[in-house]
């Protein structure tokens, strides 16, 4: 099938790529000159592991090619795939849809009446029936639009996108659903489950499944903050309830939280919709969730006063800027929000991450930063981990005990072996541990 990807961010660099993959001929498109000239390239400009290899070969093999606005090949197109961002709006906890609008207005004169129009970002339930609206309205006809949310997770987003736990598709036409099956068959064939339901069905999808990863998360943390002041361990007890099938044991890491570009403002953006909607009670709870997760970030500056009485004039090394590890993306970091509270309460901080520093240096160039690690520990009077790297993981305690000024570690990740930082003389405080 021939089909364009609009909005080549990380949702949209992937998806290209996937498509591509499955042997058809995509076309993406993406407004900005310096990312497309990188794409063009071969480079999705940003970090995840396999995707430039991927990019290049999908690139020579033909199939996929990037410009930056529409022609007669993209109006060829049997789907367009709407994959802008939706951020958080300045000033609100709603999601900023205008990207979506804008890439409809620009689609609109080319628009083929039997096309699919197909969003994939996260977006407030009832978007997709405004833009179809808007995008008949623009387009004189009678529009194809559906629906089709993306789980894919940094770190691994190609073979997620690949072989996704299932297809979710909202559609409003059999055209539609017949486009995004056909788009899809390969995968299909494969045994991914496929839902086909209605849009406001697979919009709320979305939403309803970072919440409930958020929710497990912050459960765990709260679990935490009670472990921390009864003495017990929220790693043995998530593993103990984990073992109940109807609990399960993933996404229940207690630590410093949850980050990133998705998780944090798409529970806001939930909020935000049903209060709209007249039932932001439905979802008040997601308010606490987000509260629990923004206090483990304080929970650590806490702990750093505690050992080291006023922070002004001690050197705080922040081990981590990511959100997550595998990933250059310190959108919503806890590690970059650590960082920032602790320059906040006077401490003299550095940061270190393996590949993520030239985003910190450009969006808080407050903070001082440091590329070597070795380097990064000298004098340091206190260590937070608050992004699981290999690295810090496989970090000998015994190399660096002289380096410190202080043999004092905040584990804000439940990573490292306790007993072997104690042997080399280090204090080290465990989230989640009494
Ligand atoms: C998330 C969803 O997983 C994905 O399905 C959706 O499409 C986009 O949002 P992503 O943002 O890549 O994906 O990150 P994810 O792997 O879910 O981790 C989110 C955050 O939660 C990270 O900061 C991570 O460190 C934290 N986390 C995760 C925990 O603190 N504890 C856990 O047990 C798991």
């Amino acid at each position: 099938m021939k089909v364009s990807v609009i909005g080549l961010g990380y949702l949209g660099a992937t998806h290209s790529v996937a498509m591509s993959k499955l042997g058809h001929r995509v076309v993406g498109i993406e407004q900005n000159p310096a990312k497309l000239a990188e794409l063009q390239k071969g480079n999705a400009g940003f970090f995840e592991p396999g995707l430039d290899q991927a990019l290049a070969e999908e690139l020579k093999s033909g199939r996929l090619s990037f410009q930056s606005g529409h022609d007669q090949t993209s109006a060829d197109a049997d789907i367009h795939f709407l994959c802008v961002g939706t951020p958080q709006s300045q000033g609100s906890l709603a999601a900023d849809t205008s990207y979506l609008y804008s890439a409809i207005t620009d689609l609109a004169p080319v628009l083929k009446p039997d096309s699919v129009v197909v969003g994939k970002s996260t977006v407030p339930v009832g978007t997709a029936k405004l833009l179809t609206d808007k995008l008949s309205e623009l387009a004189g006809f009678s529009a194809q639009l559906a629906w089709n949310p993306e789980f894919l997770r940094e770190g691994t987003a190609l073979s997620d996108s690949l072989r996704p736990d299932r297809i979710v598709i909202g559609v409003a036409s059999d055209l539609a659903e017949a486009k995004l099956r056909e788009v899809y068959e390969p995968m299909i064939a494969s045994g991914v489950p496929i839902i086909v339901t209605d849009l406001p069905t697979s919009e709320l999808v979305k939403s309803a499944a970072n919440a409930f990863l958020a929710t497990k998360i912050s459960f765990i943390n709260a679990m935490a903050e009670i472990a921390e002041v009864s003495g017990a361990d929220a790693n043995q007890l998530a593993t103990a309830i984990g073992y109940d099938e109807r609990i399960g044991n993933k996404f229940l890491r207690n630590g410093v939280g949850f980050g990133g570009g998705c998780l944090p403002k798409d529970i806001r953006a939930l909020m935000a919709r049903a209060e709209e909607l007249g039932v932001g009670q439905a979802v008040a709870y997601l308010k606490e969730i987000d509260n629990i997760n923004l206090r483990r970030r304080v929970r650590v500056i806490d702990l750093l006063k505690k050992e080291l009485g006023e922070l002004s004039g001690k050197k705080v090394l922040v081990l981590g800027a990511a959100f997550k590890p595998d990933s250059d993306d310190v959108r919503d970091s806890p590690a970059l929000d650590i960082a920032l509270l602790a320059l906040e309460a006077g401490a003299n901080v550095l940061v270190h991450d393996p590949i993520a520093l030239a985003g910190v240096n450009k969006k808080h160039p407050e903070l001082a930063t440091e590329k070597d690690l070795l380097t990064a520990l000298n004098n340091a009077d206190a260590i937070v981990l608050a992004t699981e790297w290999k690295e810090y993981r496989e970090l000998d305690p015994m190399l660096i005990a002289d380096k410190v000024k202080r043999k004092f570690i905040i584990d804000g990740r439940n990573v490292l072996n306790r007993e072997i930082w104690q042997a080399a003389g280090f204090e080290i405080v465990s989230l989640g541990k009494g």
